[in-house]
């Protein structure tokens, strides 16, 4: 895969998008959509600033401070963006802006306010409407000026102004949207996945006992920098030790030692879309025949799930299997004592097994998009999902000491086809015997 250039949407997608949606509205609606805000960081710095997913998914627009609104009536169907009026002098100080002159044409939508002007515009263009279609608690900002343009609206009903009567959550349309991905996605999340392989890669080579966990974060993100990826998806989770027992361990401040296995759970955010890749290694390059055993149930568990995460299946029936597998492999082990199926049933393995199998990935790390009760909605081709088992022996008395504190999950994404599937992550080695080849090559 060609990785040597930075791949984006094309503008046209986002279009096409807005109007998949419009044409889910009834006639004499309007959908509003608010962008994300900057968050503060200290007292004269913000985080780097992250569009809205949803926002981005029907805008392509990364600036703050932005709505959009998708309006169907007598005039036809529209697409209308509040944003940030250029300003020299703010620009020069804090960085371009697209402006109001220039969106329609760039972001090929009917018309452009500044969002200077929302307060006047916006009850002018909801008046008649019969439903507004707005989702509440994701943009606090949203709510509060769609909460003030209604008062103002209300305030208005003598000159004649008609508010919508019916106000309907999108969120059902858009997350159905955004779970089925289009060949543009699908191309972006080969790259996500690709180049988070490659950074596990790194990391893999990379790893030495004596070096802190958050060493092997940098590693991967300067490998993710390389190929045009400029974030993580998501916070990595580098877990050497016992800290791979701690599901969301984000500190990275241990200093790994020789012995331990380190679990990486770290993928990159290319073009908006996630990586989620999960390895688990020994930081010197050699399992240990404790960590092999452990190991070999996960891989054993996840390759079986990857051969039952296929067009018709569920997360559900894959990961009955995967159960299976882990509990027999615990058994086996002595750290469960019973018969398989009443351990199953029991829910025994809770214990050392408590997250689900997988989620949907996309432009959020864990996407939207309904999963049925238990996980059992039917895989169908364009779906992302990740596949991950884990293990996870805690450090206590019962448990045989060589066991104690070891924490195992392998973690690929997968894309559903109509044939099967496609394991958007497997340039990153998950046998013990090829990471252990890998790591013998350390650089
Ligand atoms: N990286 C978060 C997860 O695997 O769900
Ligand atoms: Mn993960
Ligand atoms: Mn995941």
């Amino acid at each position: 895969m060609d990785l040597s250039y930075m791949a984006e949407m094309p503008i046209e997608e986002f279009q096409q998008r807005r109007a998949a949606v419009l044409a889910q509205l009834p006639n004499n609606s309007g959908l509003l959509v608010f962008s994300n805000v900057e968050q503060q960081r200290t007292a004269s710095s913000t985080y780097p600033f992250r569009q809205d997913n949803y926002f981005w998914y029907l805008t392509g627009f990364n600036e703050p401070n932005a709505i959009l609104l998708l309006k169907k009536s007598e005039l036809g169907e529209q697409s209308i963006l509040f944003l940030r009026p250029s300003d020299p002098l703010m620009e020069t100080w804090n960085g371009r802006r697209l402006g109001v002159e220039r969106a329609p044409a760039t972001l090929h939508l009917d018309q452009a306010f500044s969002i200077d002007e929302v307060r006047q515009q916006l009850p002018q263009l909801l008046n008649g409407l019969d439903t507004l279609y707005h989702a509440e608690e994701m943009q606090a900002w949203g709510d509060e000026l769609v909460r003030q343009t209604f008062s103002l609206m209300r305030t208005q009903q003598r000159q004649g102004m008609k508010i919508p009567t019916t106000q309907v959550c999108w969120r059902h349309i858009l997350d159905e949207m955004r779970l089925f991905k289009s060949d543009n996605e699908i191309r972006l999340m080969q790259q996500a996945g690709q180049i988070s392989a490659l950074a596990h890669i790194r990391a893999m080579k990379q790893a030495r006992a004596q070096r802190f966990e958050y060493e092997l974060a940098s590693e991967m993100l300067h490998e993710f920098n390389r190929f045009g990826a400029r974030w993580e998806a998501y916070p990595a989770i580098i877990a050497s030790g016992e800290n791979a027992c701690i599901l969301h361990y984000t500190e990275n401040d241990r200093l790994m030692q020789d012995g331990d296995l380190v679990l990486i759970d770290a993928g990159c955010e290319f073009a908006m879309y996630a990586g989620d890749i999960t390895r688990t290694f020994p930081v010197n390059g050699k399992f240990s025949p404790a960590q092999r055993e452990i190991y070999q149930i996960v891989l054993d568990a996840q390759k079986r799930a990857i051969e039952l995460l296929v067009n018709g299946s569920s997360i559900k029936q894959a990961n009955d299997e995967v159960l299976r597998i882990k509990v027999a492999g615990l058994v086996r082990l002595g750290l469960l004592s019973g018969d398989v199926e009443t351990l199953i049933t029991e829910k025994a393995y809770t214990r050392f097994y408590m997250h689900s199998l997988g989620h949907w990935l996309g432009l959020d790390v864990h996407d939207v998009g309904s999963y049925g009760v238990e996980r059992q909605r039917e895989l169908q081709p364009g779906m992302v999902v990740t596949v991950e088992p884990g293990l996870y022996i805690p450090n206590a008395e019962d448990i045989p000491e060589a066991y104690r504190g070891i924490g195992v999950r392998i973690e690929d994404d997968l894309l559903i086809t109509e044939y099967g599937n496609k394991v958007l992550t497997a340039a990153v080695p998950k046998e013990i015997a090829d990471i252990e080849a890998l790591m013998a090559q350390k650089d």
